[in-house]
């Protein structure tokens, strides 16, 4: 009924040529129709405001009432719909704010040309945390309005693996997520998940060995990493893996990334994207155990006893503002700092003007947060720039597109480093190619075996041509020709003599062919918080901090001076399920 209702006041202002006033935003427009009700709970307005939780969840439920779900909501005719894509089934007032100007939260990476409704309606200023030390001292002293057993801050793959590790263990927990959706970066995580001795890879016959999937990660590290947090990555990423399926996800397709020795990379099979996938079973897993998972809510001080045990932390909320909520654990999964254009300039200096395939969020809260209170930090300033994010874009193009047959090359079509190098070499190789930038190039058989690459197309990032000499001609590089009739031969002979790439799964024979241009970019912060083995945060003298906990990005020390595709997702699952399960295990024997 109240659908149907809305339907026909939608259409009643489509017809009347749709042009809205700048002062009708979303919420005039619903107060028109009815009363405040309609979105809000019954009350005065008083009353109205002091229903309105950080997750905005009758809201959103009463957006979903109205209008449907995302499935219900999607429409095939647009070229872009924001309703089909990666984040999922997010927050309705992610994109649509009632009491202000609607933001498509998808351009925080893309610049789609999109209407909105109610595109004219005045812009507000943007709630943000603003780490008030006013408003936190105020909190601390007002005390706990709520009591819990763990806290997790931060809402990726870490977090939550915590999360519900910890609700496992038998702790009351709670999660708070700065952003007003979940997924962090590990949402746009685009490789897999690297594990060794999994089903996967017996059915493939594949051998693989964890000393060899240790020996790798440390390589690729420049051995710089701590070999026992390498260690235990590497022992206990077939047992993530079953975890994550346990939970309800597909990690039936293996890939090779670059710097393994073998496919150790799991994804889901069916070409769907690995981050989104993995966050998307998350969250179900977690509202399947009621675990209550606050959006919009910024963790903004940790809070410590006289005794220096944890005593709890300080959320901004956007509704509420400023409180303390009391735990005995609280486990940081904030991930890393490669949006914060501040820290990046102090950190690494160098890398201050490259663009970052990071999601916004990533802002490194974690580290500011347990640098004030003490915590030391492991390799801060190690920071890994992708060799192929889009150019001139942040979309990332995965690197499993050379590791299933791309070739890469320069400006000229002249290739010049082995495409399954680590992600240092080749980000340094491209920066000393005369454009700074590079193209990968491919043809019809990768785009049929990686399904991701239409959603390059789709983009509109690729470069494509019925030929080799003509993709050459449209993207000026001379010698490509000469190029892939080289490769062609070393593929069929199985020796690459240019640059002794190890496996090359395709040649370039099959048409259209593609290319799509690359430049290194933030991709990860391999430095953070020094944590030990169990994932407690150390202090400045090495001792750990009772009850402070942290995983993935946050952390330093596992992946050393380069982290290898598909370490940072098992990073997060094998960590984030320690730090899960120890901080309940401490809050719990504190009881
Ligand atoms: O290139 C990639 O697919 C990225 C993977 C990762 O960072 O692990």
């Amino acid at each position: 009924m109240r659908k149907a209702y809305l339907v026909s006041a939608i259409a009643a202002v489509l017809l009347s040529g749709g042009a809205m006033a700048k002062d009708v935003n979303l919420a005039k427009f619903h107060s028109d129709m009815g009363d405040c009700q309609s979105c809000h709970v019954e009350g005065k307005l008083k009353d109205i405001n002091k229903t309105i939780t950080d997750s905005q969840t009758h809201e959103n439920a009463q957006c979903r009432d109205c209008h449907g779900g995302y499935s219900e909501l999607a429409n095939d005719k647009l070229h872009f719909d924001p309703h089909t894509s990666h984040l999922g089934e997010i927050n309705c007032t992610s994109c649509h704010t009632a009491h202000a100007k609607p933001e498509l939260t998808c351009n925080n990476c893309h610049n789609f040309e999109m209407e909105m409704p109610f595109a004219n309606s005045k812009a507000k200023k943007k709630w943000d945390g603003d780490w008030n030390q006013e408003q936190i001292r105020k909190a601390i002293e007002r005390g706990p309005v709520e009591t819990v057993d763990v806290i997790v801050v931060g809402g990726g793959s870490a977090g939550f693996n915590a999360a519900i590790s910890a609700k496992e263990a038998g702790a009351n927990v709670v999660l708070f997520e700065k952003a007003p959706y979940t997924g962090g970066n590990s949402m746009l995580a685009a490789g897999g998940i690297n594990a060794v001795g999994t089903p996967q890879q017996k059915k493939k016959g594949i051998e693989d060995k964890v000393k060899w999937y240790a020996e790798d990660a440390m390589k690729g590290g420049r051995y710089q990493n701590d070999p026992k947090l390498v260690q235990i990555l590497a022992e206990e990423s077939a047992e993530a893996v079953a975890w994550l399926e346990s939970l309800g996800a597909n990690m039936d397709d293996l890939k090779r990334s670059g710097g393994a020795r073998v496919e150790r990379t799991h994804r889901p099979s069916g070409g769907a994207s690995v981050g989104p996938h993995i966050i998307d079973t998350l969250r179900k897993a977690a509202d399947k155990r009621d675990i209550p998972v606050r959006v919009n809510s910024r963790v903004e001080k940790i809070v410590l006893n006289d005794d220096k045990s944890i005593a709890g932390v300080v959320v901004h909320g956007r509704h509420s503002g400023y409180n303390m909520v009391a735990a005995d654990s609280v486990v940081l999964a904030t991930g890393g700092y490669g949006m914060n254009k501040q820290m990046v300039a102090y950190y690494r200096p160098t890398m201050k003007d490259m663009t970052s395939s990071n999601n916004v969020t990533a802002t490194g809260d974690g580290v500011l947060l347990a640098k004030e209170i003490g915590a030391s930090m492991t390799d801060i300033d190690w920071v890994q720039a992708h060799p192929t994010i889009g150019k001139d874009s942040r979309i990332l193009i995965s690197e499993t597109v050379r590791g299933v047959g791309a070739i890469m090359v320069n400006t000229d079509g002249q290739r010049f480093i082995s495409e399954l190098t680590t992600r240092d070499r080749a980000s340094d190789a491209i920066l000393k190619q005369k454009d700074q930038y590079a193209w990968l190039v491919f043809d019809e058989q990768l785009v049929k075996k990686k399904k991701m690459v239409r959603g390059y197309e789709h983009l509109g990032m690729l470069s494509k041509a019925n030929t080799i000499e003509e993709l050459a001609k449209i993207t000026n590089m001379k010698d490509l020709p000469k190029t892939a009739a080289a490769y062609n031969k070393y593929q069929a002979a199985g020796k690459d003599e240019a640059f002794g790439r190890e496996d090359m799964p395709l040649n370039l024979s099959k048409p259209p062919y593609y290319a799509v241009k690359v430049a290194p970019g933030i991709h990860h912060t391999m430095g953070g918080v020094a944590v030990d083995t169990d994932a407690n945060v150390l202090n400045l003298q090495s001792w750990k901090m009772d009850g402070l906990y942290a995983a993935g990005e946050v952390t330093g020390g596992l992946h050393g001076y380069n982290r290898l595709g598909g370490n940072a997702i098992a990073d997060t699952v094998v960590f984030g399920r320690k730090a899960g399960e120890n901080a309940a295990k401490f809050a719990l024997e504190k009881k």
